[in-house]
């Protein structure tokens, strides 16, 4: 059995112990945290996979990001425990994680990930579509989905933190 939820702020080290196990350095030095780089990630979208036993066994979280000048939303770092893949956690973390996007009216969903994996999301290669990373040699696991029918019309440029929503540290 899936159970997903929203993250609460007492996963946090978890999810960091889970990112460090599965990702090693890139859950903090990759193009996808470059691009995410300062902004705080949004609470609405973030969800764990429990299992049966309450383990936490899959994270998914999503930022607020811009493409060009264009707002959109970064989903990543997705992790699922090793000893627990294919048994359809990472799966239902993105589906439910992009249906709760587009219920809240995003409209351009952006990551860096492997396209077969992502492929059966809907997500398209990015550059084939004007949209690219300050990086070339990461692009192609530069991947979009566009979450209403027209929102990637007008949509072009480098992908970025969006300023507005780089949380201010002391
Ligand atoms: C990618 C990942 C999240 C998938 O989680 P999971 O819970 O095993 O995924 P699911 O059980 O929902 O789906 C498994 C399916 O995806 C496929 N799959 C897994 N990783 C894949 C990849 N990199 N490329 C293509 N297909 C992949 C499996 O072969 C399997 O296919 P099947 O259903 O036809 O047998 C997990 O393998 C993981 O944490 N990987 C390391 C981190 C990572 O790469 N994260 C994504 C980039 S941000």
């Amino acid at each position: 059995m899936i159970h997903l939820r929203l993250e609460l702020p007492d996963d946090a080290d978890a999810i960091t112990d889970l990112t460090r196990i599965v990702l090693g350095a890139r859950s903090t030095h990759s193009p996808a945290a470059r691009m995410r780089a300062g902004s705080r990630s949004i609470a609405d979208l973030c969800l764990v996979a429990l299992d049966q036993g309450s383990n936490l066994v899959g994270t998914l979280r999503f930022w607020p990001v811009a493409v060009g000048t264009h707002p959109a939303i970064q989903l990543g770092p997705l992790a699922v425990r090793p000893e627990r893949r294919g048994e359809g956690f990472g799966r239902a973390l993105v589906r439910e994680g992009l249906e709760r996007a587009r219920r809240a009216g995003h409209r351009v969903v952006v990551l860096i990930g492997d396209p077969g994996y992502y492929r059966t999301f809907g997500f398209l290669p990015a550059t084939a579509l004007g949209l690219h990373l300050p990086t070339p040699e990461d692009e192609a696991r530069f991947q979009v989905l566009a979450l209403e029918a027209d929102a990637l019309a007008g949509v072009s440029g480098i992908a970025g933190p969006r300023h507005d929503a780089i949380a201010v540290r002391a």
